[in-house]
């Protein structure tokens, strides 16, 4: 029978396991940011996933400590906008989350909830500016409604993966209102954004991984 919640171990698997499909995705996500941007997102998100997984190398001592390794490595080693906004993510998940030994689906959905508004305070972008929040959002939504709804969290995971994959797709007609990609204006038109996908890749990547056991 599958457990209905996230352990500890799992949070280390999900960052793991992350980190080794940012580096599987590097040269696509390169490309979409090529497109649309400077081209440095799958290397940015690279370099800080690859520290980060250094770190995590020893385990963690619980949940919010392990997330909040996480954020601190990829704020001293990602600059630019996308480093400090994942930092931000994973800082404001492990605030969240602080003290707990496993999580719920309320509590998953809870700390999703603070990364998100985390992440928009930063950056001050809202849905539809064509930025990772366009995979956040759907995803954060989805969550909320399977918690409602009282869903075996393997299916809230996988519903919010989904959600984030379409958010992602749905960026593609979008014009981009924040970051590097809004000087292009009407041109950032017909592209993926970049941090929509490397955000969608990371629900995916926690339907694979957690609840599991
Ligand atoms: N203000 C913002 N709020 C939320 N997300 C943002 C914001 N600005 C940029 N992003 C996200 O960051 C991604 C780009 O990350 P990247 O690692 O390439 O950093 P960057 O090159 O410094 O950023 P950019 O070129 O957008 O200024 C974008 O695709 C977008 O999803
Ligand atoms: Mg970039």
């Amino acid at each position: 029978m599958s457990q209905n919640v996230i352990t500890k171990d799992e949070i280390v698997a999900w960052v793991l396991a992350y980190a080794q499909a940012i580096s599987d995705n590097r040269v696509l996500l390169t490309e979409l940011d090529v497109a649309i941007g400077d081209g440095d997102h799958g290397a940015n998100m690279d370099r800080g996933f690859k520290a980060v997984a250094q770190k995590l190398q020893s385990g963690g001592t619980d949940i919010s400590q392990i997330l909040k390794t996480t954020g601190m490595a990829l704020l001293s080693t990602v600059g630019g906008a996308g480093g400090p906004l994942y930092s931000t993510l994973f800082l404001q998940a492990a605030q969240a989350c602080a003290g707990k030994s496993e999580l719920s689906l309320q509590d998953w959905t809870g700390m999703i909830d603070n990364a998100a508004r985390g992440v928009m305070a930063r950056g001050k972008a809202a849905a539809g500016d064509k930025t990772m929040l366009d995979a956040l959002l759907p995803a954060l939504q989805a969550l909320i409604e399977a918690s409602h709804a009282n869903l075996p969290l393997a299916d809230a995971l996988l519903k919010s993966a989904e959600a984030a994959e379409h958010g992602k797709q749905a960026t593609i007609p979008l014009i981009a209102h924040k970051g590097r990609a809004s000087y292009l204006g009407e041109r950032s038109a017909g592209h993926i954004d970049p941090g929509a996908a490397s955000t969608a890749l990371l629900f995916l990547i926690a339907a694979k991984t957690l609840a599991q056991s």
